[in-house]
């Protein structure tokens, strides 16, 4: 559906955008991940047509972004990290407006007005002014705006910034609407914990370039080295219990660290088999009281410190 072939995009001699590589399969929910100054917007810029690449190619669909500009403006639809709406306008009228210039008739425009307000959930505010609605609900009918000439590619950059949680909750649904109806959705943020949560796949970029593209699951596997097990023991577990924990632990094969986080838990760095770490609970839980043991999930938070460099 979309792939960027080695895109570069030079400021004068500073270079934001290095060789990116990337695809995105049809009806895919894409996470685009950086830092601030990454590359991210200057990317969907090229992506929606407002900008030229220095080289590189992308396409959207077999058509080619930098050449073809006006079927690419039909394919796919934007929505800026900023944004103005116009002061005394209805939602249903900024609407109107933006439809009129893709040239829908009236009957179809009221039609659509109406399934667009309803899917971005702001049905109830058709006739309330644009400057008065919340940050959420701007961003919300922005969206609606992307979506008017139906496109099959939504380009979204840092939608979900300075939403609060139950904004960000609704951004998600909406989101999972749009999969369903087959779009794909290409959407940014700096926050890699907020976006893994949502998408199916992930690009983490840094100082224009690739640090790693393909699906969550994936991203888990290629950062190597597993996460420690928490063993948690009884409320009361004296020193003594610790230490028989400790000691059995120790014995274990594939057990190369252990660490004690509070009085009452161990975290063991293990590796082996599951039917080795199958092994090492039921010898673990016959012979100390343990009473919860398992592997932390993957900290995205502190996999994207470790992939992306400090300034
Ligand atoms: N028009 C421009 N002229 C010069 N430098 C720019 C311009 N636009 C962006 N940059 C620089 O390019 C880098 C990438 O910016 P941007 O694509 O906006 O990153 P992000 O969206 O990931 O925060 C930044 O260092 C930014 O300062
Ligand atoms: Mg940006």
């Amino acid at each position: 559906m979309l792939t960027l072939n080695e895109l570069t995009k030079h400021y004068g001699s500073f270079i934001a955008l290095d060789h990116l590589s990337l695809t995105i399969g049809d009806g895919e929910l894409h996470g685009f991940v950086g830092p601030n100054g990454a590359g991210k917007t200057t990317t969907m810029r090229i992506l929606s047509t407002l900008l030229s690449p220095t080289s590189g190619s992308a396409t959207l669909c077999g058509v080619d972004v930098a050449t073809k500009p006006k079927e690419i403006r039909m394919l796919m639809g934007y929505m800026p990290d900023f944004f103005g709406v116009y002061d005394r306008l209805k939602a249903s009228e900024y609407l109107d407006f933006y439809a009129r210039c893709y040239g829908f008739s009236y009957r179809d425009r009221m039609h659509m007005i109406d399934n667009l307000l309803e899917l971005v959930h702001l049905s109830d505010k058709k006739d309330s002014y644009v400057d008065l609605l919340s940050r959420g609900m701007k961003q919300r009918l922005c969206l609606a705006r992307a979506l008017i000439h139906d496109p099959k590619l939504l380009i979204l950059d840092e939608p979900a910034s300075g939403m609060d949680p139950r904004a960000r909750a609704e951004m998600k649904t909406i989101l999972r609407t749009l999969k369903d109806l087959g779009k794909s959705v290409l959407i940014s943020s700096h926050i890699m914990p907020e976006l893994a949560e949502m998408c199916d796949s992930l690009t983490i970029i840094d100082h224009g370039k690739l640090v790693f593209t393909g699906s969550v699951d994936e991203l888990s596997a290629h950062m190597s080295g597993n996460s420690p097990i928490t063993v948690q023991l009884i409320d009361g577990a004296d020193s003594e219990i610790i230490q028989k924990a400790t000691s059995l632990l120790k014995e274990f094969p594939g057990v190369t660290g252990i660490g004690q986080d509070d009085p009452k838990s161990l975290s063991v760095i293990f590796e082996g088999s599951q039917e080795a770490q199958n092994e090492l609970l039921r010898s673990l839980s016959s012979q100390v009281p343990i009473i919860d043991f398992h592997r932390a999930p993957l900290n995205l938070e502190k996999v994207f410190m470790e992939v992306t460099q400090d300034e």
